[in-house]
């Protein structure tokens, strides 16, 4: 059985169809980009799998479970999602950031204990934030803001993570960290992670299946030899590539748009 899955998905905002008949399911332990392009969908079809917004029509099933049925703590200790641009208080410190990810496990007023604070330290340093863990979020820098929050997210400590453009505002070495990161967690914790990603060789790289959108509805679904394609690229988002393969990875190299 799936971990996560839908079924025939439709949602949208002010009587406005957004995402059109989506159905997907991954499974317990899988790592999967969603890539498409700007509008089509992606960061609502996330929101809907996260329960942040009820689709117009369809269901989404955690565990084989209608998630409509689920309260929200037991929907934030199986899945933690991290939105496309996340806002909190500047002043707040990091290591205060990431303990708010410790809050589905905690009853009313009732205190940390010790292994709610490991568990927050080893969210920050995993994050790369030992050295800033006092820092307000107010004064990083967009990288190292975006890792406070996926700080948080790895408190949670989730069996799925679903991260809209986990590595914007990353640069190289640091969106190769934060993936590599997430591909440990996957390999040796069995996280499931679904992620939007806009950098189709990145996705390429850390994900075994990539599902493309476009205009609302799912238009490829499989590897990446099926997905990253010549002609993929042009009819998604209408650009000229070439395709090479090293490593066992396929790279594209843009060379004009349509
Ligand atoms: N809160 C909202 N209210 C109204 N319309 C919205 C809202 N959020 C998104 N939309 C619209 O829904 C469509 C899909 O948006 P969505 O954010 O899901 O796209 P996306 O694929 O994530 O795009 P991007 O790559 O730019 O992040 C867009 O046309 C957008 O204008
Ligand atoms: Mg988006």
């Amino acid at each position: 059985m799936s971990l996560l899955s839908c079924e025939s998905l439709h949602a949208g905002y002010n009587g406005k169809t957004v995402i059109k008949n989506i159905s997907l399911s991954f499974q317990e332990g899988s790592m999967v980009s969603v890539i498409g392009p700007n509008g089509s969908g992606k960061s609502t079809l996330l929101k809907c799998l996260g329960r942040l917004i009820k689709p117009t029509e369809g269901r989404v099933f955690l565990d084989g479970r209608s998630i409509s049925m689920l309260n929200s703590s037991e929907i934030a200790r199986n899945i933690g999602i991290l939105a496309q641009s996340p806002s909190a208080p500047e002043d707040i410190p990091v290591h205060c950031l990431a303990a708010y990810g410790r809050s589905p496990y905690k009853k009313i007023m009732s205190s940390f204990t010790k292994e709610d604070r490991e568990i927050v330290n080893w969210a920050v340093s995993a994050a790369g934030l030992d050295d800033k863990r006092h820092m307000p979020i107010g004064r990083l820098s967009g990288g190292e803001r975006q890792r406070a929050w996926i700080a948080m997210a790895l408190a949670q400590q989730p069996k799925i993570l679903l991260l809209d453009e986990p590595t914007t505002y990353l640069d190289i070495h640091h969106q190769f960290e934060i993936l590599e990161l997430l591909q440990k967690l996957n390999k040796n914790c069995g996280l499931t992670v679904v992620m939007v990603l806009h950098d189709l060789n990145l996705a390429s790289r850390f994900s075994g299946r990539m599902i493309a959108l476009k205009n609302g509805e799912t238009a490829l679904d499989g590897n990446s030899d099926e997905v990253v394609t010549e002609k993929n690229l042009y009819d998604i988002f209408r650009v000229k590539s070439r395709i090479t393969e090293s490593d066992g990875c396929r790279t594209a190299l843009y060379t004009g748009v349509a």
